[in-house]
């Protein structure tokens, strides 16, 4: 079954398709080959108006693969407002009241406003991340994508050498630490040892070779830390230039998937006294990166 996808932004026509005219309620594995083949040129697809039951969003995510269980629930303290093959992106609590800063959900929420890919903390990482807009904020929370094979294919080839092989440790307590934040619980810390990523891979559809950074990347091995470190910050602000950026503003019903494999992403400030509920379903990579 063909899709009907257009780019959202003429002036990149290889990242970011609006897809139209489907409900993914009612997809079946032909839909999903589609949606991988659309995935492998975009890396981003936008669908509208999907008014997903949380089982209907969990029911279409494990078409693509095993789901990832949300990190959150691993706390001790938090009590879960759904299943948690549903990552809770939203500021509301269990009692539908907007948490407050001092709550654990909203260093989240900070966490999830630095660049980086889900789950590149896991050894066996996410590969798409499947996002629903339950509810949008009046102004801002928009969320941004940068396309980190349009950034490899923009580096100088004397940097495409110097990356060459070159392993970097990822760990949500370095991401975490950006923020100020340490005070995890002892299972969080079992989750956080560090876990070693390639900086450079290649797709294994497409073939097209991405950079693979973001927040939770905090060491480059065989190099010192201010020198890995000060590597992973040239490589990611080269990556968010505007040209590799697109940004979304979120309406509900928008249902939005991207591949972790080769974008990264950011959640934009909102006004944190008005409610945003996202959720979201994670599909477990099939191989390690
Ligand atoms: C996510 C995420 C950003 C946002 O759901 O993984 O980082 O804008 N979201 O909510
Ligand atoms: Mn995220």
């Amino acid at each position: 079954m063909p899709l009907h996808v257009n780019p959202a932004d003429p002036s990149r026509p290889d990242f970011v398709g609006d897809v139209a005219d489907i409900d993914l309620r009612n997809a079946d594995d032909s839909v999903r080959r589609a949606i991988e083949m659309a995935m492998d040129r975009f890396a981003v697809l936008i669908f509208h108006g999907q008014l997903f039951t949380d089982d209907e969003q969990i029911e279409f995510s494990s078409r693509f693969g095993s789901l990832g269980i949300s990190t959150i629930s691993l706390h001790p303290d938090h009590r879960q407002r759904f299943d948690s093959r549903l990552t809770d992106v939203s500021n509301i609590d269990i009692d539908n009241k907007i948490v407050p800063p001092t709550d654990r959900r909203w260093n989240g929420s900070m966490a999830n406003r630095l660049w980086h890919a889900d789950a590149s903390f896991k050894t066996l990482p996410a590969s798409y991340s499947m996002l629903s807009a339950r509810v949008v904020p009046s102004w801002g929370g928009e969320t941004e994508f940068s396309d980190l094979r349009a950034a490899y294919d923009a580096l100088s080839p004397r940097m495409k050498t110097k990356l060459e092989g070159l392993v970097a440790l990822h760990s949500m307590a370095f991401s975490r630490a950006k923020l100020g934040f340490s005070d995890f619980s002892p299972n969080e810390t079992k989750t956080h040892a560090p876990v070693p990523q390639p900086l450079v891979r290649t797709l294994p559809r497409s073939g097209r070779k991405t950079l693979y950074l973001g927040s939770h990347a905090g060491e480059i091995v065989g190099m010192t830390v201010p020198e890995g470190r000060m590597l992973l910050h040239d490589l990611t602000e080269q990556a968010t230039q505007r040209e590799f950026v697109y940004r979304h503003t979120w309406k509900v019903g928008d249902f939005v998937i991207w591949d972790n494999r080769c974008t990264m992403h950011r959640g934009r400030e909102f006004d944190m006294s008005e409610v945003r509920d996202m959720r979201r379903t994670t599909v477990n990579d099939s191989v390690p990166a």
